[in-house]
């Protein structure tokens, strides 16, 4: 798949001198990730009637942005996890430091990718500037940073507020799934209404899926998953499963899925993205 061979193309050509920290990376890209943030820009690309062409570096950017992230959020001094995408995870194989590396240098290569394009001519130096500000934008300290903060601020407090942990979501899990969806529309081009209609459709379908992901940290299998289960209640974590329980959850993503889906009717070629976010709020891994 065209996404697939792209996302492993910056790992050849390493240096053979510290070749392990390519390795560390790759091992964290490779396989198993379900590709949700990416599909998502190529779908809102090819929704918008752009080239899927110059979305391609954007998609890879974001999925690159989302596995520093987990490899990061699995390290001993954060959610302290072992497993990872089915395998064990990156700081069990190469050691913290090397973990902290690789997470270093995924955020790094995922602002190189868009840039790099803009200044081959894939797109112009317009679209990539706008791409990185919304990007870095999203996925900084304002935005998913500030999310796995307050997500470390709650640990071991039962009495967090909803508001507090709708912030939460938002930030840490929203925040990229928004970037997401509008660096597709940025990347054919679209107008402003229609990337803001992405956003507001990736705000829903992006709490959707973290409270999705909170109900399999309860409900789920590391067979199924690929991660560890139980996480959350390992590390005292306060979600929305925890103050509401399973099945008013499972209601909250039908509802948030199917609000969030009204967005997509100012896309003409929305059918794939429907299925998609009915896929995602069903998903059981
Ligand atoms: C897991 O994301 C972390 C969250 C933000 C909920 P995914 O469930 O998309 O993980 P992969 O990419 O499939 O491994
Ligand atoms: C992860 O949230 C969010 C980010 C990595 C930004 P979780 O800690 O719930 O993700 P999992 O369950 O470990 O995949
Ligand atoms: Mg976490
Ligand atoms: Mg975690
Ligand atoms: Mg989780």
């Amino acid at each position: 798949m065209l996404l697939e061979d792209n996302l492993y193309k910056y790992f050849d050509g390493y240096f053979e001198e510290y070749k392990v920290l390519f390795d560390s990376m790759k091992y964290s890209v490779k396989n198993g990730g379900k590709r949700v943030r990416p599909l998502l820009t190529l779908l809102f690309c090819d929704a918008c009637g752009g080239n899927i062409k110059a979305a391609l570096p954007m998609a890879e950017a974001v999925e690159y942005i989302h596995t520093y992230s987990l490899i990061h959020d699995d390290l001993p001094c954060m959610d302290n996890d072992d497993f990872r995408r089915g395998k064990p995870s990156n700081h069990k194989v190469y050691g913290e430091a090397m973990a902290l590396l690789a997470g270093d240098g995924l955020l790094t290569a995922a602002f190189e990718r868009i840039a790099v394009w803009g200044q081959a001519g894939l797109y112009s130096a317009e679209t990539a500037v706008r791409a990185i500000t919304e990007l870095s934008g999203y996925a900084g300290s304002r935005g998913m940073i500030g999310g796995q903060v307050i997500d470390i601020q709650n640990e071991n407090k039962p009495d967090i507020s909803f508001d507090t942990l709708k912030l939460l979501d938002n930030l840490k899990t929203g925040a990229l799934i928004e970037a997401a969806c509008a660096l597709g529309c940025i990347a054919a081009g679209a107008d402003e209404e229609k990337i803001l209609s992405a956003k507001r459709f990736a705000s829903g379908i992006g709490l959707a899926f973290q409270i999705k992901d909170d109900i399999l940290d309860v409900t789920g299998s590391l067979e199924k998953l690929g991660k560890m289960v139980g996480s959350d209640i390992e590390n005292g974590k306060t979600t929305y499963v925890t103050l509401l329980g399973v099945e008013k959850c499972q209601q909250m993503v039908d509802e948030l899925t199917n609000e969030a889906m009204k967005e997509l009717e100012s896309f003409d070629n929305n059918e794939a993205l429907k299925e998609y976010a009915e896929y995602l709020a069903k998903r059981d891994y």
